[in-house]
């Protein structure tokens, strides 16, 4: 984790970042796939948060099954929180409130909620627990949680070449160790029944799912994505700081990746685990 220059405390950076690339990674997602788990609990006239809601992709489908009910999604980014309201603009979601805020300090009053989503949020958020206790302060008794998360380890790229694999030598890896390194949780998707155990809800159902990549055009957009993410200046400068790869891994692992989206029958996925639990 990198310092705060005036403090010197831990000042988490959100690892991402809110470039083109990675925003047309979010653009691909809906709540029929990222929120399958939740769907089926979801009912008219609940009143549902959605936590980290990004450009409000998930968030507009959640909105669709909960009207006449109020979707309101908070994002700490002022930007993808008016990419969210333009989405729901356009989409005729006149139940959809979006605004700025920190997961961790709601702007909500207490008791306030059926329902809490939040869709690749904690493995990015340091605190885990501290996120979890606003969510069950908001949600009123019986109120259901629901949360997706990455988890790094079960994804594949094959063949590995130097892009899959959890070695220091790989792409896949240093992404992982990247992530650690701004305070976030890379293994959160399975790790998601412990955290609601020990944040105190009850009923908790997990579930985990792939994201899987094996079409020309899906693999093209992989390969897009982690050429304008992963290999960005602001990337490359931001794990050569940290020690994680040197300039001359990062220029090798270009030409890997080149060779890796044409090699016969490529094939990647990412691995989610999904969590739900009631407020006691
Ligand atoms: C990977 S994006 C996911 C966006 C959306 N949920 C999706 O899956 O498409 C993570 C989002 O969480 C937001 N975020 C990270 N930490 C946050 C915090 N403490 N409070 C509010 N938003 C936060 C980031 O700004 C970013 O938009």
């Amino acid at each position: 984790m990198s310092r705060d220059e005036s403090t010197g405390a831990p000042a988490p950076t959100y690892t991402m970042g809110y470039g083109p690339e990675f925003q047309k990674m979010l653009d691909r997602r809906n709540a029929a796939i990222n929120a399958a788990h939740l769907l089926p609990h979801l009912e008219p006239g609940m009143r549902l948060l959605d936590l980290g809601c990004g450009p409000g992709t998930i968030s507009v489908g959640l909105a669709q099954a909960v009207a006449p009910g109020a979707l309101h999604g908070i994002d700490m980014e002022e930007s993808q929180i008016e990419v969210a309201r333009a989405a729901a603009t356009a989409g005729g979601h006149d139940n959809a409130i979006f605004q700025t805020g920190d997961a961790t300090d709601l702007p909500f009053e207490d008791a306030s909620f059926d329902v809490a989503h939040c869709h690749a949020l904690l493995n990015h958020a340091p605190d885990t627990q501290a996120v979890l206790a606003e969510v069950r302060r908001v949600l009123k008794p019986g109120g259901l949680f629901a949360a997706r998360e990455v988890f790094g380890d079960s994804a594949f790229f094959e063949p590995e070449l130097e892009i899959g694999g959890l070695g220091d030598d790989r792409v896949w890896g240093t992404f992982l160790r990247l992530l650690a390194a701004n305070g976030g949780h890379p293994q959160m998707g399975k790790e998601l029944p412990r955290a609601l155990v020990d944040a105190g809800f009850k009923d908790i159902r997990a579930s985990a799912s792939f994201e899987a990549y094996s079409s020309a055009d899906d693999l093209a957009f992989l390969h897009d994505l982690i050429v304008g993410w992963f290999f960005s200046p602001a990337t490359i400068k931001a794990a050569t700081k940290l020690g994680l790869a040197s300039r001359e891994q990062f220029d090798g692992w270009r030409r890997s990746l080149d060779r890796w989206v044409e090699e016969p029958g490529v094939f990647a996925a990412f691995a989610w685990g999904e969590a739900i639990g009631r407020k006691p």
